[in-house]
């Protein structure tokens, strides 16, 4: 098993670092440097390919979403729209990721909406940040109201299998068990059920803040992180 596992991690960490070095050469505005307003080195990466008119300047890049999401926990949106941007009481972003245009999403961001509890956070995030959080919030509307992102590899046994391994490799049986079913950290048996596609994934590459999940984004690529969403299904 070891011999199997070691040579694969060390090429997936590389493919990792390498992915996110890409991603600041193409953004270097991104998180340090607010300065740098309107830099679009070349489009983001992945929004060639992308069907609609996007304004976005990051629409199609992945990596954007989840830095995206960090950016969304980092400054306390959650504590008013809430983990998962469903708020009840404040509004929800899966309405602003289905009413409102990409603009106005941005702008409320940016400007605030006077009047509300909604300020302006034009002095703490850069334009950059501001459209990485735009990504995730349209994010949510991705599956037409379902719950979230789809797994590419859903119900795929072979994919499930290949998950196990990274899930071994990466040492998340030191809290979750090598079944999966802890009974000190959390039951993924439970999550199995429970949790939608775009929270495991999340959890995994993002990390869950204020506990032990810490953030795997940096070593294990987006693949592999669902072939372990794939596995994490399958588990009784
Ligand atoms: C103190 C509570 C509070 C905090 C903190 C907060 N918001 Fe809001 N937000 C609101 C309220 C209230 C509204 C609705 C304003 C209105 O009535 O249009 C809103 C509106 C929005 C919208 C509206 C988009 C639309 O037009 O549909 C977005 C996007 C948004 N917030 C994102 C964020 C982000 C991202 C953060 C963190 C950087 C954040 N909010 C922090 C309370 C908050
Ligand atoms: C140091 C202990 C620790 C390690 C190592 C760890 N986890 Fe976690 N994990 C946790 C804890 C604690 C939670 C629950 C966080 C919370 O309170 O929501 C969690 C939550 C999760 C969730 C979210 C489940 C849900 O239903 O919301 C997933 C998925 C997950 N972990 C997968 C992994 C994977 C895959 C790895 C390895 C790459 C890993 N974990 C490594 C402690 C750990």
């Amino acid at each position: 098993m070891s011999d199997m596992t070691s040579p694969s991690f060390s090429p997936r960490l590389l493919i990792g670092l390498t992915a996110l070095a890409l991603s600041s050469a193409c953004a270097p505005a991104a998180l340090t440097d607010p300065g740098t307003i309107g830099a679009d080195g070349g489009g983001g990466g992945g929004g060639a390919d992308g069907g609609g008119e996007s304004i976005n300047p990051f629409d199609g890049d992945a990596q954007a979403i989840l830095d995206g999401k960090q950016l969304y926990d980092d400054n306390g949106c959650k504590n008013c729209h809430g983990d998962d941007g469903r708020s009840a009481t404040f509004k929800d972003l899966l309405v602003s990721a289905t009413d409102s245009t990409e603009q106005q999403i941005f702008d409320a961001m940016k400007d605030g909406v006077p009047g509300t509890a909604m300020v302006s956070y034009s002095s703490t995030l850069s334009d950059d940040d501001i459209w990485k959080i735009t990504s995730w919030v349209t994010s949510l509307a991705d599956d037409g109201g379902g719950g979230g992102v789809t797994n590419p590899f859903e119900g795929d046994a072979t994919e499930a299998t290949a998950g196990k391994v990274v899930y071994d490799a990466n040492g998340c049986t030191n809290c979750h068990g090598a079944d999966g079913k802890s009974t000190s950290f959390k039951d993924l048996s439970v999550s199995a059920t429970a949790a939608s596609n775009e929270v495991l994934f999340d959890a995994i590459a993002v990390g869950v803040p204020g506990t032990a999940m810490v953030a795997y984004g940096s070593q294990i690529d987006e693949d592999d992180t669902w072939r372990i969403v794939t596995w994490i299904r399958t588990i009784e």
